[in-house]
């Protein structure tokens, strides 16, 4: 039966080179996911680079000018109070080279974290307690609707430098007589936390971007006195959420402003002792 076996060649050979095809198309496709990626990544470390650049000149430009006015001056309160503007302004600027190093050192993974089983329904009443002075100074109403005993298995400081970061946002930019509602409650295996108000909120196209480092929105928006911050704190949040498997977006509130979502794991019958 040569014909047979022709055939069973010709056959054989096909499928051959249909898989050859298939592995070297399939390869080729990865590289080019691969370069895509370098690229993105490429990018946005650029980016990065120039946002710390632009952020760090203007404060040096300021310092600059202001040290060289006063050195002509022989007035000695000149001196000093131009001493106290250059500690603000270091302050300021070392604020943001920790923010970014905290940012690498957890996005990289190479940040202890210590998990516990937290009752996180006391946790989130203790920051409500320690931010009320400061709504009240700022005229804001700051409600709490916690559902009790909200077991999660996380590492105490991060949950509470998650919380700590959305309540400082919501009240720098929530105009005064503004409403700001953390609550929290679990929903199947998830526990939700969401800091919410009736403030300007977050444009649909920036949900996504506001968590990229150094992404404000428009400064005339900003209540703080016009400086307003330095665009890292989402960052930080998303990162520390994420360290603990969790994830955090930004969505309407139904207060009308901007609502922040967090989604943790919630402690199951296995996790670990409670926390001290
Ligand atoms: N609750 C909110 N309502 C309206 N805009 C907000 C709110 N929270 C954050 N934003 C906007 O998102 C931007 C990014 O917030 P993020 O916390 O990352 O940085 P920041 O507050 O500017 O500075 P910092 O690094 O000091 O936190 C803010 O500049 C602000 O424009
Ligand atoms: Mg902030």
């Amino acid at each position: 039966m040569p014909g047979a076996w022709i055939l069973a060649a010709v056959l054989l050979g096909a499928a051959g080179a249909a898989l050859g095809f298939w592995f070297a198309r399939r390869r080729q496709r990865n590289l080019e996911s691969l370069r895509s990626r370098l690229v993105a990544v490429t990018q946005s470390s650029r980016q990065t680079g120039d946002n710390i650049a632009h952020d760090l000149r203007t404060p040096l430009t300021r310092l600059h000018a202001d040290v060289e006015t006063t050195l002509r001056s022989e007035d000695n309160e000149a001196h000093r109070a131009t001493l106290e503007r250059v500690l603000t302004e270091i302050h300021g600027m070392q604020n943001i080279i920790s923010a970014l190093l905290t940012l690498g050192q957890a996005e990289a993974g190479g940040m202890p974290v210590k998990k516990r089983v937290v009752d996180i329904s006391v946790l989130l009443e203790e920051i409500l307690e320690l931010y009320g002075p400061s709504a009240e100074e700022r005229q804001l109403r700051l409600q709490g609707r916690i559902a009790p005993q909200i077991q999660v298995e996380a590492d105490r400081q991060l949950l509470a430098r998650i919380f700590s970061n959305l309540l400082d946002n919501a009240l720098k930019y929530v105009p005064a007589n503004g409403l700001v509602v953390l609550s929290a409650t679990t929903k199947g295996g998830e526990v939700v936390i969401t800091v919410e108000d009736d403030g300007p909120g977050i444009p649909v196209e920036m949900r996504d971007k506001i968590f990229e480092r150094f992404t404000r929105l428009d400064s005339s928006r900003t209540l703080s006195g016009g400086a307003g911050g330095s665009g890292l704190g989402l960052s930080l949040v998303k990162a520390f959420a994420r360290l603990l498997q969790g994830d955090v977006r930004a969505e309407e509130s139904r207060l009308g402003g901007a609502a922040f979502i967090v989604t943790l794991p919630a402690a199951t019958a296995g996790s670990s002792r409670p926390a001290p």
